[in-house]
């Protein structure tokens, strides 16, 4: 894609029109988890479809609006609704917004999805904090000519997920008394779940979790230096491991459930951030 800078820069220049969100905390919800924008107060609510240059949400589950607002007084930008390589965009269109938020002077992202268990400790409903992950969707938003803009052509990746977020992740869960596990996320293409084998797969390749989101928005927050907090739902046991056959409306059933406990912990990690 070409001119991806000009198009962020009319994005961002169109929402801070609207909207102050420097030094916010950007959050990005995955599926099923689009109520948690309920937490938020005093809401400007701004939907995707009036952005220039914003690709519209296809996904079930995914509302497409964009909400500024407060939580317990800190100022936030959620995205309700993301974007998922499997709907047919390309990579670099699907993290528009997390270089939008980059340019509208995030502080911080926080990135939530659900994702299946490939960790056979790791009941429905766990929370897991993703500590690295392993991009098999066979692309990256950073491939094609480098948006110096951004940052550097060669990112590095060792501390992609931050050390010091997943450190205050621990702590606000033990506060909570919230039992949450880390682990790596491995993304596949989707749209279709894994097969069996590719699960086995993922498991002796030290995956912990699979899913079909969230590491491109990873890679290009690290690539602008936007450091990144990252937690996964478990709503299922991946394929073959569960003993039965996998459904959206499971996911979106497990991930309704959590919900209340993993709006709690966002709430408690963004007042410690
Ligand atoms: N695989 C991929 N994505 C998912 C899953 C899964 O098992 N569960 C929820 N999102």
């Amino acid at each position: 894609m070409e001119n991806i800078y000009e198009k962020c820069k009319e994005a961002a220049d169109y929402i801070a029109s609207k909207i102050d969100a420097r030094d916010a905390i950007g959050i990005v919800l995955g599926s099923g988890l689009g109520d948690m924008a309920d937490m938020i107060e005093d809401k400007t609510e701004i939907e995707y479809g009036y952005i220039p240059n914003f690709p519209r949400t296809t996904a079930p589950g995914h509302k497409g609006s964009l909400v500024s607002g407060t939580i317990n007084g800190v100022k936030v930008l959620c995205m309700q609704g993301r974007f998922h390589f499997y709907e047919g965009y390309d990579m670099q269109t699907i993290t528009i917004p997390v270089r939008v938020m980059k340019l509208l002077g995030v502080k911080y992202l926080i990135l939530t999805n659900a994702a299946g268990g490939a960790n056979v400790s790791f009941k429905p409903g766990t929370l897991m904090v993703i500590d690295d992950y392993i991009n098999f969707q066979g692309d990256s938003p950073l491939r094609g000519p480098n948006v110096e803009e951004f940052g550097p052509r060669f990112p590095d990746m060792t501390n992609a997920l931050s050390p010091d977020l997943r450190k205050i992740a621990d702590e606000a869960a033990l506060e909570l008394n919230i039992p949450i596990r880390h682990g790596v996320y491995m993304s596949f293409r989707g749209p279709q779940f894994e097969s069996p084998a590719e699960v086995r797969f993922a498991i002796n390749n030290g995956a912990d979790a699979v899913g079909m989101s969230t590491v491109p928005e990873i890679l290009v927050a690290r690539h602008c230096n936007l450091p990144v907090l990252a937690i996964s739902c478990i709503t299922n046991l991946g394929a073959g491991l569960c003993g039965y056959e996998l459904t959206h409306e499971e996911v979106l059933e497990v991930s309704n459930r959590v919900k209340g406990e993993f709006i709690e912990l966002i709430r408690k990690i963004i007042e410690k951030m």
